[in-house]
């Protein structure tokens, strides 16, 4: 099988895989993600999880193609059912999906997380639930970025544990959990929930697209919005409030 050649998103999610990471890859449609990174010789061992047959068989025979099955292990299974503890997973990506979907799937298998040195997730919508998740979860947001591709934008969101990050030499020491957080990030405001913490300190052209592109939106919504609808009104300025003030 020749070299696969990942999209601009897969591309900028590949990136933030550490070398000789133990990589889960949840809901990998064609295992392109971990093919490209063991071709490239980038990670050790993985996982292509993957909820549907069709899917599911097209990616076992990519990676059967590129003679990658002994590591790269295809499993069909929901969510992160598909990491078994003997995996020894240090990284999951989960990419393509909706906001709220990767958060789902976060919570059903929570119990695979304890190990896990980062998660790199790339929802196509509804960001701040997905950080809400984190947060609530005690992940920390370690980097952002957006992007642009084919007149879509997407975001990708680099999350690791608390705990990791506490045992780093660069912690302070015992840090006491409910006074420090904020410093560690893991309290986050409502305009970090929804424009991101590291995206909108900085505010890239994209980001300044994707948010006018919303406010155009919001503003055509509330020219059509009648009077009565009070409260309905009053939802969508005070978004477009905050949209404005992200933007200046
Ligand atoms: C749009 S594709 C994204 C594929 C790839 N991750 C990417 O970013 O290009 C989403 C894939 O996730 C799979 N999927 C959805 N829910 C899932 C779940 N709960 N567990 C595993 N796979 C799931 C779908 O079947 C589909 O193949």
């Amino acid at each position: 099988m020749n070299e696969i050649k990942l999209s601009k998103r897969l591309k900028a999610v590949a990136d933030y895989v550490d070398n000789g990471a133990r990589l889960a890859d949840i809901g990998s449609d064609h295992a392109y993600l971990p093919t490209y990174l063991m071709q490239k010789a980038l990670i050790n061992f993985a996982v292509a999880g993957e909820v549907v047959k069709g899917p599911f068989e097209i990616a076992k025979n990519h990676v059967s193609e590129a003679y990658l099955s002994d590591r790269i292990q295809v499993r069909l299974a929901n969510g992160l059912g598909a990491i078994e503890n003997t995996d020894k997973i240090d990284t999951i990506v989960i990419a393509g999906m909706g906001g709220i979907l990767i958060s789902e799937i976060l919570e059903a298998g929570k119990e695979k997380l304890s190990h896990v040195k980062r998660l790199i997730l790339q929802p196509n919508n509804h960001e701040e639930s997905l950080r809400q998740w984190l947060v609530n979860h005690q992940f920390v947001i370690k980097n952002e970025e957006i992007l642009l591709e084919a007149g879509k934008f997407y975001e990708i969101i680099v999350a690791e544990p608390l705990s990791k990050l506490m045992t780093e030499p660069s912690a302070k020491p015992s840090v006491p959990l409910s006074a420090d957080l904020m410093a560690f990030g893991i309290e986050l405001s409502l305009n970090d929930l929804t424009f991101g913490p590291f995206l909108s300190k900085e505010k890239s052209i994209i980001f300044q697209q994707k948010w006018q592109k919303e406010l155009n939106t919001l503003n055509k919504i509330i020219a059509r919005l009648p009077e009565e609808q009070v409260e309905k009104r009053q939802e969508v300025l005070n978004q477009i409030a905050r949209i404005e003030e992200v933007l200046r």
